[in-house]
């Protein structure tokens, strides 16, 4: 299956994967200095509410301005959950770079990251880590800290002077750097712009066969994150808007507030916390300038960083935010729901049948797939550009005497199978919690978590399973190591 998997993209995409790996730094473009632009010179405000201590060079300051936050509905791949909105924001200070993992050692004395190198981002950490690094450096920068920090519960004091998260706002306006179009480099991004899955630039997905209509070829996946800054810079002089890891915002993810606003904080209360731009293991549509992507605020990801800020203004008062995750109930019934089309996510779902004794339910379609696996790739692919949401033959007859399910899916094109969102839309989730596991391809979940929380935004999401292809031998311990994770009692 692996080798079917990777010759097929191979032969679609017209770029061996075996070639992935070694050469890339080469084709990369050398860092160059930013633009000079007019009014964006890093000087301190004079008003006494400014930062006392100038934030590091790397800082440019940004000047505040009004501008369209969300996507227009014509731009492609577009979310609904990015409502075209007029948002205005007050000056502030962003560091042109992705905090390094040499900046995240110096002050936290460790390094969480899957790919190590001072240069590159550092990653795998969740959002409360992130509060808890800016805090930590601004202490030790004589700086007042930004955030106050309760069990799930955090306050951020808008007038302090340390370092924090940009909101979600601040982080489109910098990431656009005043273009209205999906990307900051226009209408496409290629691989020699952006760090990030290279074989899928924006459009790929309908153009599979005819990619003489694509603007942007494919180019190379690194499968790796880079040293940030390798990039060309926006106009604004910011490195890695677009790619290499997402990036950690402050803002609670939900609908917008569409009514014109300034300095918008976001939702008061929530169960994920957004993060933005995309990172090396993204196709470009989810690299977009107004994609929204969401992961509660314990989870980390090799795909995701952050990038700080530092007040250019004094914000007044303090923002309150709670966590509205209901503690995850997974003592109760639990269910373990799967769709499988070649059988590996069948065989980890069986794997996990066998240690917890819990109830197996395979979702099934009316019409399913081909078989053919050629056949299922494009079926699978137009399936996901319409968002179709297919008939399913089974269904669980009593949903609600389950408090947890186990969802099990393969990754298909970096995303859940449509299946899955029909299963999801079919049932009340509520207050239920929901651990996901993933049978992938080298893609791991892709965007399949996002794809997830913001299907069945009341559930609890536990701590995901990502497995290659059927597991192999040590698929037995991953899964009994991931139970013990969720405090899902074994057999
Ligand atoms: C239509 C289709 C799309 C796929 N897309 C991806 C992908 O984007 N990333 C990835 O890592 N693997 C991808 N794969 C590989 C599958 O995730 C992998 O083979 C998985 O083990 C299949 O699980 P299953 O046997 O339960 O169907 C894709 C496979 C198919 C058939």
């Amino acid at each position: 299956m692996k080798r079917i998997f990777t010759l097929l993209l191979s032969l679609l995409l017209v770029l061996p994967l075996a070639s992935c790996g070694g050469t890339e730094q080469q084709n990369l473009s050398t860092p160059s200095e930013p633009a000079q632009i007019p009014n964006q010179i890093a000087t301190v405000p004079s008003d006494n509410t400014s930062p006392e201590i100038a934030p590091p060079e790397e800082f440019i300051l940004i000047n505040g301005g009004t501008f369209q936050m969300g996507s227009p509905d014509s731009e492609a791949w577009r979310s609904e959950d990015e409502t075209a909105h007029t948002v205005t924001v007050s000056d502030f200070y962003i560091s042109k770079f992705e905090l390094t993992q040499a900046e995240y050692q110096a002050a936290m004395g460790r390094d969480p990251s899957f790919f190590t190198g001072d240069d590159l981002p550092v990653e795998n950490i969740s959002w409360m880590d992130a509060i808890h690094y800016c805090n930590t450096r601004s202490t030790q920068e004589g700086l007042t800290p930004a955030y106050t920090v309760n069990g799930q519960s955090v306050s951020w004091d808008q007038s302090a002077n340390g370092y924090r998260l940009p909101t979600e706002a601040e982080w489109e306006y910098a990431c656009r750097a005043g273009t209205e179009t999906p990307f900051n480099t226009e209408t496409s991004i290629s691989a020699d712009e952006a760090n990030y899955w290279g074989h899928y630039p924006y459009l790929i997905e309908d153009n599979y066969f005819s990619q003489g209509n694509l603007e942007t070829k494919p180019g190379v996946y690194r499968q790796t994150t880079v040293a940030v800054g390798s990039f060309e810079p926006n106009a604004w002089g910011l490195y890695d808007m677009h790619g290499n890891v997402g990036e950690w915002v402050w803002d609670w993810y939900g609908s917008y507030d569409t009514a014109a606003q300034t300095d918008p904080t976001g939702p008061v209360s929530g169960t994920r916390r957004v993060y933005r731009g995309g990172g090396w293991n993204d196709f470009a549509k989810n690299l977009r300038s107004a994609y929204r992507a969401t992961l509660p605020p314990d989870s980390a990801s090799f795909n995701l960083g952050l990038r700080l800020v530092r007040n250019a203004v004094s914000g007044g008062g303090s923002v309150e935010s709670s966590s509205a995750q209901a503690d995850g109930q997974t003592d109760g019934n639990i269910l373990i729901a799967y769709f499988s089309w070649g059988g590996n996510t069948r065989g980890i779902a069986a794997e996990i049948q066998r240690q917890t004794g819990a109830e197996l339910f395979e979702i099934q379609m009316v019409t399913p797939y081909s078989t053919d696996y050629n056949t299922v790739l494009d079926q699978a692919q137009q399936a996901q550009n319409a968002q179709d949401r297919p008939e399913l033959s089974t269904h669980v007859e009593d949903m609600s005497q389950y408090d947890t399910i186990i969802l099990g899916y393969p990754n298909w094109w970096a995303s859940i199978p449509m299946p899955i969102a029909s299963f999801l839309e079919e049932y009340d989730f509520s207050g239920k919690t929901i651990v996901p596991f993933c049978s992938h391809g080298g893609g791991r979940f892709g965007q399949s978590l996002t794809a997830i929380t913001k299907l069945v935004p009341d559930a609890v999401l536990g701590e995901g399973l990502a497995v290659s292809y059927s597991g192999g031998s040590g698929l037995s311990g991953d899964v009994t190591a991931w139970l013990e994770e969720n405090n899902i009692p074994a057999n």
